[in-house]
């Protein structure tokens, strides 16, 4: 048992070593940092997909309306942190603008746009009405997603 116990602490002991190593090997960089944008943007893509196929009634997952719009709030606090300086095509290959850093303010309005509205699509979902959800998702859209990539995305050819 003495023994068992040991070979346990040892097994964690190394563990740690292991998520110690691993975090000291991959550093941040402004091409990680872009690689990163993309991964949080797909995220609130694939989250977008999913409440508008509840809106439209296309899936009988009603009851996940909720959970994918507190999903939607988080990410978009998220997406408050993803555009640090560096990140721009200087760093890597990004459809970001480089309006995004050479107007800071007027890009924080239409960034924290994004937290409010999901604020609001969180408080319809709650409701449980998928018409107030419908309302919501859709002002998110122009208001947020529309609004923000108008402006500050690179064009799709
Ligand atoms: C504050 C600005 C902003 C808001 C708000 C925003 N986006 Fe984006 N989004 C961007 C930028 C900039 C890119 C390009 C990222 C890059 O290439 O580095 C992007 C990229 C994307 C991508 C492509 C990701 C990839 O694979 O490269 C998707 C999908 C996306 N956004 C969906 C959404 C949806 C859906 C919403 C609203 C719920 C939203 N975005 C809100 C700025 C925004």
């Amino acid at each position: 048992m003495q023994n068992f116990k040991a070979m346990t602490r040892g097994i964690l002991a190394a563990g740690a070593v292991v998520a110690v190593t691993a975090a000291g090997v991959a550093h941040a960089s402004d091409a990680g940092e872009i690689k990163y944008r993309k991964g949080v943007m797909k995220a609130v893509g694939g989250h977008m997909n999913a409440l508008v196929a509840i809106v439209k009634g296309e899936t009988a997952n009603k009851g996940d309306m909720a959970d994918l719009a507190k999903g939607m709030l988080t990410l978009a606090k998220i997406a408050q942190h993803v555009f640090p300086k560096g990140s721009d095509a200087m760093g890597g290959e990004t459809d970001a603008l480089s309006k995004i850093w050479d107007e800071p303010d007027k890009f924080a309005k239409v960034r924290m746009a994004f937290v409010d509205h999901a604020r609001n699509v969180v408080t319809a979902a709650e409701s449980g009405d998928t018409k107030a959800l419908g309302a919501a998702v859709g002002a998110l859209g122009k208001n947020a997603c529309k609004a923000c990539h108008d402006d500050y995305r690179k064009k799709k050819k």
